[in-house]
């Protein structure tokens, strides 16, 4: 495995392996890596012949700064993870190697910016966009991996995608749950003690609330939703919205067509962690 700093000894060695007809793979991601990452990049070297992972905490999909400041940051540890995930190459750019500029590009994702992580951290999906260009035009694999814990993000790459005409196929790959039921996330290692016993409740309520279907209305689920996760003293729901898979639209009646899915951000004290679970 090889790590790389500049985007031109990226873009080279890359060319060298299309040349040879081998299938590349991208798994972007913001490091402080864990087996979800490490599923994204194993799903990638089962399907593709090279896996590249990018491990970049952009600047620009941070709304709030104390939030970019605290993130986890563990380039040595992540380096020695990817290897053991069968990685190829590992780009680890600077912050001037992405952005040598300002980059003052606004994306217009329509509708599916307006809700959930769109409207309650505004900016953020313009940032994803900014940096996942930027690191499609870099890498330009034949497929892309995601994690579905960020579902919204999905449905934006995708929009990004055909928006931008780029040739890659985006794989969304199953969330990995600690044995707790706690979804994976680089931001579980800020939670201090009691939050992090008490996070796995957010994933039990949505259980529970698959069960719940047919008993009660979409908006009666989503109050039962929001109270049971309230009751519990260490967590505090931000949203929780019942949207259709695809276009992200607010279901209203469960007789709408379509796959549904549950979203939640909660509050574990000041760490915000979102979960999804399809119906
Ligand atoms: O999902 C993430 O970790 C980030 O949003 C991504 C896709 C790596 C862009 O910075």
């Amino acid at each position: 495995m090889k790590v790389i700093y500049t985007k031109n000894e990226l873009f080279s060695l890359i060319e060298g392996y299309k040349k040879e007809g081998k299938c590349v793979g991208f798994v972007p991601t913001m490091g402080a890596l864990h087996n979800g990452h490490l599923s994204l990049v194993k799903a990638c070297k089962n399907s593709c012949d090279i896996a590249v992972t990018s491990v970049f905490v952009n600047p620009t999909q941070f709304n709030d700064p104390e939030d970019l400041k605290r993130y986890p940051r563990t380039p040595e540890k992540d380096a020695e993870l990817l290897k053991t995930a069968g990685c190829d190459l590992v780009f680890m750019p600077s912050v001037e190697e992405i952005y040598p500029e300002k980059d003052t590009r606004k994306f217009d994702f329509g509708y599916l910016e307006t809700v959930m992580e769109g409207a309650k951290r505004p900016g953020h999906f313009n940032g994803v966009g900014q940096v996942v260009s930027r690191l499609f035009d870099i890498v330009q694999p034949h497929k892309a991996f995601f994690g579905m814990k960020d579902f919204q993000q999905v449905a934006i790459i995708k929009n990004m995608v055909n928006q931008l005409k780029y040739n890659i196929e985006i794989i969304p790959c199953p969330i990995v749950r600690e044995e707790s039921g706690l979804a994976l996330s680089s931001r579980n290692a800020l939670l201090e003690e009691e939050h992090k016993k008490n996070a796995p409740h957010i994933y039990a309520t949505l259980k529970k609330a698959r069960n719940l279907v047919a008993e009660m209305s979409v908006a009666d689920l989503k109050k039962w939703i929001t109270e049971e996760i309230n009751n519990n003293p260490y967590l505090e729901t931000e949203y929780v919205e019942i949207v259709d898979d695809t276009t992200l639209k607010v279901i209203e009646n469960w007789n709408e067509k379509g796959t549904k899915v549950v979203c939640v951000a909660v509050y574990a004290g000041k760490i915000r962690l979102i979960d999804n679970i399809i119906l």
